[in-house]
């Protein structure tokens, strides 16, 4: 089953800390090779990790995959050891920057304020940010699911002007999903899904989000999302890191 025409999807690749420098040129080249060009409708994203963004970069500066950071820092240069700015990542090519990701939040104790500072700075330097929420397994089981997600929008867009030209997008990722190959009920996801677009309609009413699933998508279960009404696209760690899985992913959006 195809997509309908007029509905734009998603495909993003989380790489993570997957793939080396080599690694990442490799299978920049492999998608290159396979899908010179993508249909407008479709737009696919990679994000290697830094040390990897600028060969991955080299390779499909010319492709209509686009490349993106997994992180930035929100000081433009200085005394910052480990860090890359938004500015920097803008410089050397990058259009989009995941922001919050949960492995960001959890393991390095990124807060919502950090997330704050992140999303103003990619908009100011030209970036499109990738806000991504999601909820603990042991916040769902509470309850709290919806609050959660919610004080995270509300967090993140806070006080921030969103540039007209630019895409609003968000990555539902619950936690307890990311990596650990435990996927969410794409029913469930989509109620979710939602939900995040009322929030953001209500938070910045002159745009449109567009909302993306992550969270153990794979070959095999991605179709159940793009089926949704309210899901646009999937954000893909591990399976994307992968030429034979990478490959069998996106055949789903151009078949
Ligand atoms: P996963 O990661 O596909 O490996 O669960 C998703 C993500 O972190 O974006």
């Amino acid at each position: 089953m195809s997509l309908p025409p007029e509905k734009k999807a998603y495909f993003f690749a989380n790489w993570k800390m997957y793939l080396d420098v080599e690694e990442s040129r490799v299978l920049a080249n492999v998608l290159k090779e396979k899908y010179p060009e993508f249909n407008t409708q479709l737009s696919v994203v990679v994000f290697p990790a830094s040390l990897a963004f600028c060969s991955a970069q080299n390779v499909l500066q010319d492709s209509s995959v686009a490349v993106g950071a997994q992180n930035v820092y929100w000081i433009e240069k200085g005394g910052y050891t480990g860090e890359v700015s938004a500015d920097m990542y803008k410089k050397a090519g990058a259009d989009f920057a995941l922001v919050g990701h949960s492995e960001r939040r959890h393991l390095f104790h990124e807060t919502n304020h950090d997330v704050r500072q992140k999303m103003e700075t990619a908009l100011a330097v030209g970036l499109i940010p990738v806000l991504c929420v999601g909820e603990t397994a042991k916040e769902r089981e509470e309850g709290q699911t919806e609050e959660v997600v919610e004080i995270q929008l509300r967090a993140a867009f806070e006080d921030l002007v969103w540039p007209i030209d630019r895409e609003c997008i968000i990555a539902y990722e619950p936690v307890w999903a990311v990596g650990t190959g435990v996927a969410c009920d794409p029913a469930e996801a989509e109620r979710m899904h939602g939900r995040i677009k009322e929030l953001v309609i209500g938070l910045l009413p002159d745009v449109e989000p567009v909302i993306l699933y992550g969270g153990s998508v794979r070959p095999e279960n991605v179709r159940g999302y793009l089926e949704q009404k309210n899901i646009d696209g999937v954000l893909v760690g591990q399976a994307s890191s992968k030429a034979d899985s990478l490959l069998k992913l996106i055949e789903q959006f151009v078949s």
